[in-house]
């Protein structure tokens, strides 16, 4: 009840080193200055229609569109009557200029010496060669396709041959259970699943084939499964349904024409899972998100045909859908793809990477730097990282300390970094500086893209004051909006246009600071309510991370007969620190000293690892169930390593 009443979140942080954008960089980039940001920023906020409209006309359409948006809310429907190819769009174009022979995507396994190269006339012989196979299993226009696949080339090819051919692909990540396929597929009705017989992962072999075998038991809609050759451990093949790739392509026509797509044909959905629930099946469609996904890679990453761009996500989180498979293809780029782990078979494999294959712009997670931070300068140190030129996160709030490292240790002070806050429903990046142009603070993704509407608001619709935290809303559609949620109207309006009138609330908390710039301030859901002050996680977490001995921190609330809620800590520390007693007073001060004593945590729970989802995420949800009733009975199907629970739950036992 209060927790609803009360509708702002304090702010507690304040950080002020400002970088500003390198005058070379700043020549040679896109977007200038900030002064040009700005102009292009509040034209296209005086009529955002118009200003995407100028975007979209720089692809391949092969029919014009009538109307640029129609507009219902909650449904969007962008450059309506306009026919156009996501694929046609990534690769077709390309092939009749200078970029026919450019690398598409440099590939590298995780097992050594093992590298592939793919220029964009092979990419087309591959996904036209695919896209005829899926034809000749009876995949047509409108059917679902899930991909269940290791980061291979392979993966891309079979999201743009399904792309090509209007089916609409869902890509499950290669990590997921055979339940967690089975809920998938079902839920949109998969006719085909595509897989391979095994990924590598941290050198072992994760047997996907198999992991697909158990799930199809269960999926009445699949007619076939196509079984790429990648690790070469046993697979049993049942006649009929099974087809190895290598075989189906054998043979198979390259040339498959693109087909002429409804701007608002569905492209892909993808699941996420929300905090509760089961998984959402987000809708993207064609025209809308192509435009999204091309402009935000272009001028976000600053691309020139010189670069070597690598995002280190996995096709199966919208990270890899929007800044592997299309975006930067959509704008002609190399882009390099990485199968296995970062610390195999030594923490260094990022660092090697990038020099021996010269990467310029390195895109990835928080979770992953903070990795990066607690293994040591060392492994960095022994590669030279001088091609790089622009940094990259997204997925969480950066903790300035990670921030400073990542600059300091991987950029060598020269390469600006973009912290980009998006989401799987916004399908392309929303808040972020522009390299060339926008000056950054650590710790905030900055300003709004061109042609986004944000706000800070309150649950009544209010706009928050300067420096006043509240609920970070978009106001105004865009092309690369989900469409619904697949299957669930209903919840798509209840999740996302019911909470405050009138706008898309993200589920985040946020502030907006006196330059006009967003702050990240952690879910909604994970606020904690101390003595009537509602505090965000990332902030209490980022005073914890600024303590040397701290390598990564996660707070939630639990009940406190006094306060409300009390602030429960949960820390691991870098690795010649040990836990104690003057440990834990310390860092209390630490806090109280940076952000005040009302963020002061009330206890703190050493740990060797935070429970994570897959793709990074510290899970929140069950620290809150361990902190308030001593164990998780909740759903723990997204967590990526169990064992951390297991470690958690003996320790608090441990302290009880
Ligand atoms: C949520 C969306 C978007 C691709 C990866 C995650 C958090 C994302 C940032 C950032 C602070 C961020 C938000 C958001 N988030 N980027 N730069 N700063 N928070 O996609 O799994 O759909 O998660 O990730 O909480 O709502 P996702």
């Amino acid at each position: 009840m209060a927790e609803n009443e009360r509708t702002s979140i304090e702010s507690v942080l304040n950080e002020d080193r400002v970088f500003e954008p390198d005058e070379e960089f700043s020549r040679g980039a896109h977007i200038k200055s900030f002064e040009e940001y700005e102009r292009i920023y509040d034209e296209a906020a005086k009529d955002p229609v118009a200003f995407w409209e100028s975007v979209a006309e720089s692809l391949h359409w092969f029919e014009p569109w009538h109307t640029p948006l129609v507009w219902t809310e909650p449904h969007a429907k962008w450059f309506v009557g306009g026919k156009t190819n996501v694929s046609y769009n990534c690769i077709d174009r390309h092939l009749e200029t200078y970029r026919r022979n450019k690398a598409a995507i440099i590939w590298e396994g995780e097992p050594e010496d093992e590298i592939r190269t793919v220029t964009y006339q092979q990419l087309f012989n591959e996904v036209c060669r695919f896209a005829n196979a899926l034809k000749s299993l009876g995949v047509e226009k409108g059917d679902r396709v899930a991909i269940y696949m290791p980061m291979v080339p392979e993966a891309v090819f079979a999201m743009q041959a399904c792309a090509r051919i209007g089916a609409t692909h869902t890509v499950i990540f290669g990590g997921f259970s055979a339940d967690a396929i089975k809920d998938r597929v079902n839920d949109c009705a998969c006719k085909v699943i595509i897989t391979a017989d095994g990924g590598y992962r941290r050198g072992k072999v994760l047997p996907l084939k198999e992991t697909v075998d158990s799930a199809v038991e269960s999926c009445p809609t699949v007619e076939s499964v196509i079984v790429l050759k990648r690790a070469g451990n046993e697979v049993t093949m049942r006649e009929g349904r099974d087809h190895w790739w290598h075989q189906i392509v054998a043979g198979k026509n390259t040339e498959c024409p693109a087909e002429k797509l409804d701007s608002e044909h569905p492209l892909f959905i993808l699941y996420t899972s929300g905090t509760t629930g089961k998984p959402k099946g987000i809708l993207h469609t064609t025209g809308g998100y192509l435009t999204g996904a091309y402009i935000t890679s272009k001028w976000v990453f600053d691309l020139k045909d010189e670069d070597t761009f690598w995002c280190t996500a996995d096709v199966g989180w919208i990270t890899g859908h929007s800044y592997v498979a299309y975006g930067p293809l959509a704008n002609g780029s190399t882009v390099l793809m990485y199968e296995g782990a970062p610390n195999y078979p030594d923490f260094d494999r990022f660092w090697d990477i990038v020099e021996r294959h010269r990467v310029t712009i390195l895109y990835t997670a928080p979770t992953a730097i903070r990795a990066f931070l607690k293994w040591g300068d060392e492994y960095p140190e022994r590669h030279d990282l001088s091609s790089l030129r622009l940094l990259g996160t997204v997925g969480e709030p950066i903790n300035p300390e990670a921030w400073m490292w990542y600059h300091r240790v991987i950029g060598g002070s020269r390469c600006p970094i973009v912290d980009t806050w998006w989401q799987t429903e916004t399908g392309s990046i929303m808040i972020t500086p522009l390299p060339g142009a926008t000056p950054t603070v650590p710790g905030t993704a900055t300003r709004p893209f061109p042609g986004i509407i944000v706000d800070i608001q309150d649950r009544s619709g209010k706009s928050a004051e300067v420096d006043e935290g509240g609920f970070l809303t978009i106001t105004h559609p865009y092309p690369s909006m989900l469409r619904t949620i697949w299957g669930d109207d209903e919840r798509y309006r209840k999740q996302y246009w019911s909470e405050i009138p009138n706008v898309y609330f993200a589920g985040d908390g946020a502030r907006r600071d006196k330059r006009g710039y967003y702050w990240i301030m952690g879910r909604v859901d994970d606020v904690i309510n101390v003595s009537g002050h509602r505090l965000g996680t990332a902030e209490i977490e980022s005073a914890l991370v600024s303590h040397d001995a701290v390598a990564e921190a996660a707070v939630v609330g639990r009940p406190d007969e006094i306060k409300g809620q009390a602030i429960a800590a949960f820390v691991t520390l870098e690795g010649r620190h040990k836990p104690s007693e003057e440990m834990e007073e310390v860092l209390k001060k630490h806090v109280a000293k940076e952000i005040g004593s009302l963020a002061k945590p009330h206890d703190i729970t050493f740990t060797e690892a935070l429970p994570k989802t897959r793709s990074g995420k510290i899970m929140r949800r069950l620290l809150r169930e361990l902190a308030t009733t001593g164990e998780v009975k909740g759903d723990v199907t997204t967590l990526e390593d169990f064992s951390v629970l297991e470690k958690l739950r003996e320790d608090e036992d441990g302290e009880a």
